[in-house]
């Protein structure tokens, strides 16, 4: 097998988001696209010579493609290894799990996380370094920079290789390892929950359903849930992976996952109900007749965590995302823990972890996880969930009522504005910043402004500065508006933002959230200009 260089056109692209590079998949599937991106990552961490790589995505339109092409370039590049999915399946979790466990020197994954899949869809690749975790800034910085300047790449004159068989094969001197992709995170998941109770619980006539969404969580859920947990076929529902997610949008949210959502708000629902999404890092919760937040699920999750082996000693911290509610706030400080407000995006977790600062962390935008791996994870939150109501032997609503008549209760809601102009989303977003200094003392709609600022990060730990996270709108009363643009979007410009309020232990603790947070909707609308400027009147998406 011989080994070629072809040439490479430098990228004009802009400096890709939190995530890695995210595109429509038209774009990946370009001559030399692939290979110029992945040329820039070796490049960038210094070359791929004797260097063990992890590599899997979800499943999607053109991710055995990719992932061919990947192998012969890492072969090209003097890779000693590839361990790779079965079928290139890997969850976003199970690959950070492999990463860490096999000692590899990174990961390559494919994937657009919840974004539809297909060839008029999104396409994703995100590198990870050895921790498990998506590459820090320094590291995305320099393969964005390697993109302004690469030349050519290298890879192997071959044939693609078999992926659907276990066992080793070589690509030129490298040798691909296909492992079960289910096999190492199952094994990590029972090292961490009490699978016996949990087991009774699925054996007593407590039920439940798992959407897998037609992504990767699929045989992920019925090896665990079925399988090892005695769930009934028929609790994982959609579990098959399709390149293009049985044509829908794998976001477990009440929007893209309604049919559970609908199926869950019936008098004679199931017990318990989770999703996931297309990479299986992020997962939605509800109860018989109660959804719970992804905010009030990280703080439910931390008041409990010790009730589950792998966290029988308690938690060291929690870490939240800048815009996720402040409800983990207050457990943090029930607990005597510190807790942590970083910028959005998992990466900014990673070095909380590795310093054993936090355990638990989560993002409002149905992001939960631990130190047990460095992405966020879906399945593990589902099992978390399960392990508390087996040992506590509540229904989900009856632990929510407890948590809030605790804590009192953080209405929360995130309004989506999809698919606007990006220079009238940028402009709204710098003239308010011109703006928050004027704020302070003026109501408008009724609720008085404390304080606006925007959010700038000092990481604890390597001391580095994120500016520009977001700006926050404080009200008197405890109520507080984000605004910030999406960096994961592909079409124009997403507005977020996120609407919360605290309500106390003794106060309405069972309102409904859109009306409860009705007078700051209107209030961030008037403070942003929302409808002249965007000439939407209404949320494309309410969580
Ligand atoms: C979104 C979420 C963010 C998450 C990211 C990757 O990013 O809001 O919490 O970390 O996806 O899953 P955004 O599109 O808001 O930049
Ligand atoms: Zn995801």
């Amino acid at each position: 097998m011989t080994i070629v260089t072809q040439p490479c056109t430098p990228f004009d692209d802009q400096k890709p988001g939190t995530s890695g590079l995210r595109k429509k998949t038209r774009v990946f599937m370009q001559p030399g696209y692939v290979e110029c991106f992945v040329q820039s990552i070796f490049n960038a961490i210094g070359g791929a010579e004797g260097k063990t790589f992890v590599i899997g995505g979800d499943g999607r339109f053109f991710n055995t493609d990719a992932i061919q092409t990947l192998l012969r370039m890492a072969a090209a590049n003097g890779a000693a290894r590839a361990i790779v999915g079965q079928d290139g399946l890997l969850s976003t979790p199970a690959a950070s799990n492999l990463i860490r466990k096999r000692g590899a020197d990174g990961g390559i994954i494919l994937s657009a996380s919840h974004n539809p899949g297909g060839i008029d869809a999104d396409f994703g690749m995100k590198f990870n370094t050895p921790n498990g975790g998506p590459a820090l800034e320094t590291v995305t910085d320099a393969i964005y920079a390697e993109t302004q300047r690469i030349r050519e790449y290298k890879t192997l004159r071959a044939e693609n290789i078999e992926l659907s068989a276990k066992g080793e094969t070589r690509l030129g001197d490298m040798t691909v390892e296909i492992v079960d992709p289910v096999a190492d995170y199952a094994a990590l998941m029972e090292g961490i929950f009490d699978f016996d109770a949990i087991a009774r619980l699925l054996e007593s006539d407590f039920t439940m359903r798992f959407d897998a969404m037609h992504a990767v969580t699929g045989p992920y859920a019925k090896a665990i849930l079925q399988d090892r947990l005695g769930a009934p076929d028929g609790t994982v529902l959609n579990g098959t992976p399709s390149p293009d997610f049985g044509n829908g949008h794998p976001d477990p949210n009440p929007i893209w996952a309604k049919s559970l959502v609908d199926l869950m708000m019936q008098a004679d629902a199931p017990d318990f109900a989770a999703a996931s999404d297309g990479d299986g890092d992020r997962n939605m919760i509800l109860g018989r007749r109660v959804y719970v937040t992804p905010s009030d699920s990280l703080a439910v999750l931390a008041a409990s965590a010790h009730l589950a082996p792998g966290y029988a000693q308690g938690i060291a911290g929690i870490a939240r995302s800048m815009p996720t509610s402040a409800a983990a706030d207050r457990v943090a400080e029930a607990l005597g823990v510190e807790c942590f407000e970083t910028p959005t995006g998992w990466k900014f977790f990673g070095n909380l972890l590795d310093a054993g600062r936090v355990t638990l962390c989560g993002e409002e935008s149905a992001g939960t996880g631990s130190d047990h791996v460095r992405e966020k994870d879906g399945l593990w939150a589902v099992l978390l969930w399960l392990n508390i109501l087996a040992v506590r032997g509540l229904s989900v609503r009856e632990i929510m009522e407890d948590h809030w008549t605790t804590y009192g209760r953080n209405y929360y809601s995130r309004h989506d504005y999809e698919g606007l102009d990006a220079a009238a989303a940028n402009d709204l977003l710098s003239d308010l910043t011109l703006e928050l200094d004027n704020l302070a003392g003026r109501s408008f709609a009724g609720e008085t402004v404390t304080k606006a600022d925007r959010f700038s990060y000092h990481d604890p730990v390597d001391g580095s500065m994120s500016h520009n996270q977001g700006v926050r709108i404080h009200f008197d009363g405890g109520g507080r508006a984000v605004l910030r643009l999406s960096g994961t979007g592909t079409d124009g410009a997403t507005l977020r933002i996120y609407l919360e309020r605290y309500e106390p232990p003794a106060g309405d603790l069972n309102t409904d959230p859109q009306a409860a947070l009705k007078g700051i909707a209107q209030a961030v609308a008037e403070i942003s200009e929302l409808a002249e400027r965007t000439g939407r009147s209404a949320p494309d998406v309410t969580t």
